[in-house]
């Protein structure tokens, strides 16, 4: 792949990239028609000619979005993502799970969020997970990466299964959620579509909406490819399985967290992670009771603003077609 390859300069990132292209390659690929729908945008959703590879462009007009067909309980979602560059405040990029549409009261979530930013300064992750309407205990983190993603694909991946969420940059764990006790009817359970969205996030994504999207820059695109969705489709409302996803690849798609990879991750959390709710006392006088708090990690986050972002304003949901709960998350930060 081509664009892989197009952007280095140095040789430790031709190491890394090769590395990441293969597992890419490896997994269980599929074109955009054998698995989503447009959702929104028009024309600013674009399938190139490959087949397997979609440009999601915000302008004035509007974003866009894709959707899966199918709704799948647990699986392996994935895909390699190329995040708009130069000028992107007030710009969301989000790659998620949800089944909202079905379960207005009670739905279930999974999240990646990429948050745009002024020049200069980089696009920040963030990820989060709700359960059974659990939409009054954002339980999200935040992280710098290692890399621009506005210069080259890197792969992004949500693993689910009935004990746990892994969730991976470039084949590297980030985060991973343990379905227990505590958190009870908070862990995802219902089956869910896999989402891609681009949308202007003004009055939310950067520094609690400060900076806004400037059209003066767009179109803004972000680019997906290596699509993958390696999960039991199922009927939303019977919940019995429709077919299972048992395709070549299937050794490749990830199962757990390696040795090298747990402290792959705990390298990255002690290095990138910026924001943990865990440690967020303006929200929560008290930690949602899963958090087990680690006074370094404390310490270390301490330095972090946690109100820079996301926090005093009402999340815009035109366009973008987040669940209505979404907006609450605005409401709940600001207290
Ligand atoms: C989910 O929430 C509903 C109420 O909205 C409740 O009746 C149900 O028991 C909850 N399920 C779980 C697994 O906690």
């Amino acid at each position: 792949m081509g664009y892989y390859h197009s952007h280095l300069r140095l040789f430790g990132l031709v190491v890394l990239v090769a590395v990441v292209s293969t597992s890419a390659k490896n997994l269980p690929i599929i074109s955009f028609d054998d698995g989503y729908n447009k959702l929104f945008g028009d024309d600013n959703l674009m399938i190139l000619r490959d087949g397997k590879s979609v440009h999601l462009t915000l302008n004035e007009r509007t974003g866009s979005g894709f959707v899966s067909q199918d709704l799948y309980i647990h699986g392996f979602f994935s895909a390699s993502i190329k995040l708009p560059t130069d000028y992107t405040a007030g710009i969301v990029v989000a790659f998620y799970m949800s089944n909202a549409d079905m379960f207005p009261k009670n739905h279930d979530e999974i999240d990646f969020e990429f948050l745009g930013n002024i020049r200069g300064k980089e696009w920040r992750v963030q990820t989060n997970v709700y359960g059974n309407g659990s939409t009054d205990t954002g339980r999200e983190e935040r992280y710098n990466l290692w890399f621009d993603p506005s210069e080259d694909y890197h792969q992004y991946s949500i693993l689910w299964t009935d004990s746990y969420i892994i969730f991976y940059v470039d084949n590297i764990p980030i985060r991973v959620v343990k379905k227990s006790e505590a958190m009870g009817g908070d862990y995802p359970s219902k089956p869910m579509s896999l989402y891609a969205t681009i949308w202007d996030g003004s009055d939310w994504a950067t520094n609690g909406g400060k900076y806004r999207v400037n059209y003066k820059y767009a179109p803004f695109k972000a680019e997906f490819s290596d699509l993958v969705l390696h999960g039991c489709a199922v009927d939303p409302i019977e919940q019995v399985s429709k077919k299972c996803d048992k395709t070549q690849g299937s050794e490749y798609i990830p199962t757990g967290v390696t040795r090298l990879q747990r402290m792959r991750m705990e390298s990255f959390r002690k290095r990138q992670m910026t924001y943990s709710y865990c440690y967020d006392r303006i929200r929560y006088k008290v930690a949602p009771p899963e958090c087990v708090i680690n006074p370094q990690e404390a310490e270390r986050l301490r330095v972090f603003d946690p109100v820079t972002f996301g926090h005093g304003h009402h999340r815009q949901r035109k366009h973008h077609r987040r669940s209505s709960s979404r907006a609450s998350l605005a409401d709940t930060t600001s207290v």
